[in-house]
């Protein structure tokens, strides 16, 4: 099945299927099928569309350190395509060799998201994108920076000629073309996907058990929903933050945004330990601990979030569900690109 996936995922990097290729992800038989189904079609916004050239571009520029402002990483640097496009740091480490504020979150199905950053700061991918560009503590660039990157780099600049002819070097420019490279980041097909489509023995009798409680009686399921496990919303789960507030530094008077974060997508989920948006927690069944626990009491604390009385087996169940949404072994090199 590794093998598939692989062959599979490479003609799809290599525009030789088109997402159609993929339709046995969509071919859905009943309500649960569709709920949990990626959709077939990635979406672009309309001021942006899609363009092979920029795709090209955004992909070449994704992985170029020379992008940053002193040459020394590289967007993968941080979202690294083995650890499913995230690291296994609590805090990330900028291109001055400084640890940022959060933790680096996964670009995984962002095309479908809403706002962007664990406190939902960007309103787009292109700003967000934007963002990690610019910020003198993450990559440094300016457009002085860029400049002297594209006439270093032949294949830097033939390709920036190619997606915006006849245009000057822009930082904003190269943030559309490395946002359409994130939105090819569809996650791959996972175990729990060829159950759902009617595969039984995809995954193991604890991992079904495991979901029925994740939809069940331990809630996940009531934010982390949808095919990409997310309701895209923010919530306070419990988590210590310190003297973060997450979204409510920029809500103050709203209670339960205070210490509220984005639920984040749980495909690949395995692959990124530790959790959180600062990385306190170090595993999955630590995770589970804290849920079960009920988290930290406060007036902002959601309300779906209270002590859940699971069992020593029925949390190790959910682990292994959440297991297996992992299309991919750790270490692995698939390039997840799709358009
Ligand atoms: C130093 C590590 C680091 C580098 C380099 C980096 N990022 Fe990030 N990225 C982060 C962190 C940390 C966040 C969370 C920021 C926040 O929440 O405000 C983030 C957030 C994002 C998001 C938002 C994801 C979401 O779902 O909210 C996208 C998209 C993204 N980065 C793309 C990129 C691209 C493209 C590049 C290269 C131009 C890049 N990043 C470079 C660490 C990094
Ligand atoms: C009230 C909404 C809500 C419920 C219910 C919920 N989650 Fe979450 N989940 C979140 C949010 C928000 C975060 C991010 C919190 C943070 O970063 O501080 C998160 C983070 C996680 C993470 C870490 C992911 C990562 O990349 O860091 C895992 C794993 C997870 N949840 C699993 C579960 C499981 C399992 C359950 C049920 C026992 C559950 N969640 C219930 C909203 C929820």
């Amino acid at each position: 099945m590794r093998l598939r996936t692989a062959s599979l995922m490479a003609l799809v990097t290599f525009g030789l299927i088109g997402a159609g290729g993929l339709a046995f992800r969509t071919m859905s038989t009943g309500p649960r099928h569709i709920q949990y189904a990626t959709p077939a079609k990635i979406p672009y916004p309309a001021n942006d569309p899609f363009s092979a050239a920029k795709l090209a571009l955004g992909r070449f520029a994704f992985y170029d350190p020379q992008l940053s402002g002193p040459g020394t990483i590289a967007c993968a640097s941080c979202h690294i395509p083995s650890l499913g496009f995230a690291d296994h740091r609590a805090a990330s480490l900028g291109a001055m060799g400084k640890p940022m504020a959060l933790r680096t979150p996964t670009l995984l199905d962002a095309a479908w998201g809403r706002l962007y950053g664990w406190e939902g700061k960007y309103p787009s991918l292109a700003d967000v994108v934007t963002g990690a560009m610019v910020n003198p503590m993450n990559m440094a660039v300016t457009t002085h920076s860029l400049r002297q990157a594209m006439a270093q780099e032949p294949d830097l600049q033939s390709k920036y000629a190619a997606a915006f002819p006849a245009k000057a070097p822009s930082v904003d420019k190269m943030a559309r073309a490395l946002a359409t490279y994130v939105r090819t980041l569809v996650a791959p097909p996972s175990p729990f996907d060829r159950w759902m489509q009617g595969d039984p023995n995809a995954v193991s009798a604890g991992a079904k058990r495991g979901f029925k409680l994740f939809e069940g009686k331990a809630k996940c399921g009531v934010c982390h929903k949808g095919f990409a496990f997310t309701d895209r919303s923010f919530h306070d789960i419990g988590v210590s933050t310190g003297n973060d507030l997450g979204r409510g530094a920029k809500f103050p008077s709203s209670i339960k945004l205070q210490r509220a974060f984005k639920t984040p997508t749980l495909r690949d989920v395995a692959l990124r330990a530790p959790y959180m948006h600062n990385g306190s927690q170090p595993t999955l069944a630590s995770v589970v601990r804290l849920y079960n626990k009920g988290g930290i009491k406060r007036p902002s604390l959601d309300e779906n979030i209270h002590p859940l009385g699971l069992t020593t087996l029925e949390q190790s169940d959910i682990v292994a569900f959440l297991k297996t949404l992992t299309s991919y072994p750790e270490g692995s090199l698939e390039i997840q690109s799709r358009r």
